[in-house]
């Protein structure tokens, strides 16, 4: 394992200290390859304290609710909320995964679902889930009207500098243009599911990718009252010659 990459797990090991949060129950979880992303996902949380209730939209694909449930045994955060359609074969396999979050399967952008979330919370996590909805702005405005204080979005972006304009939106589906489709550089191992996000004709929405960059999300957050307050980037699990980063931003409320 690469230096870089093990002083990233200790630092999340001495984070997640005191609790009794096991790695090896993590089975979806490729610690070494997203040990920085989740570390620094951690610390967004960790920035935002003290909070008494928060909504992890889309916690399960690939991290069994590992966000919701440092929320609840480390950071002691009274209402945990974790919303995702998917249910992982982990998840329920593992009581220990489950106990003490408040799991609701259902789709954060239906307003019938939405509406069943009776009291806001005072943080959401949207972590890796906007690219993939179908009406992003719809969706991100049903995620707000349930969050009091803070919104934290982590995922893939397009950084200023690959883009003509700013505040750009770009769907990805369907277009190989200028070498946006991110991840291309891994295509020739993982051909079946990579391939996808070229593939004008899927609307599956695992594979319907936003590309955004950085002041778009600014700029709609700003519409909505939101300001940014934090904002970090960094490389990740992407692979070095990829244009994209992975983005870390926390908005409070004004
Ligand atoms: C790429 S994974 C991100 C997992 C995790 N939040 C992370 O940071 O690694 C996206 C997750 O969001 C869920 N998801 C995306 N859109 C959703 C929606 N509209 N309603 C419910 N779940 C959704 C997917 O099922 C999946 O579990």
């Amino acid at each position: 394992m690469a230096k870089s990459k093990t002083v990233y797990l200790s630092k999340l090991d001495r984070l997640l200290q005191p609790s009794t949060i096991d790695k090896a129950d993590y089975k979806s979880i490729d610690w070494e390859n997203d040990g920085e992303t989740i570390l620094r996902k951690v610390s967004m949380i960790e920035r935002c304290l003290p909070v008494e209730s928060v909504v992890d939209f889309g916690g399960m694909w690939e991290v069994d609710g590992l966000y919701s449930r440092v929320c609840m045994e480390r950071f002691k955060i009274a209402r945990v909320t974790m919303v995702d359609e998917y249910v992982s074969e982990n998840w329920v396999r593992n009581p220990s995964l489950r106990s003490g979050v408040d799991f609701r399967k259902g789709d954060f952008s239906e307003e019938g679902f939405m509406s069943t979330l009776e009291e806001p919370y005072d943080l959401a996590l949207a972590y890796d889930v906007l690219p993939h909805q179908i009406d992003l702005i719809h969706t991100l405005t049903l995620m707000l009207s349930k969050t009091r204080k803070f919104f934290l979005i982590s995922q893939p972006i397009l950084p200023e500098k690959t883009m003509p304009f700013r505040n750009c939106l770009v769907l990805l589906s369907g277009s190989k243009a200028y070498g946006l489709i991110p991840f291309k550089e891994k295509w020739a191992e993982e051909t079946d599911y990579w391939a996808n996000f070229s593939n004008a004709a899927i609307r599956d929405t695992s594979h319907w990718l936003w590309g955004m960059t950085p002041s778009f999300i600014e700029s709609i957050m700003k519409s909505y009252g939101w300001e940014i307050v934090y904002r970090e980037f960094w490389r990740g699990w992407l692979p070095k010659s990829s244009k994209w980063r992975i983005c870390g931003l926390i908005f409070k409320k004004f």
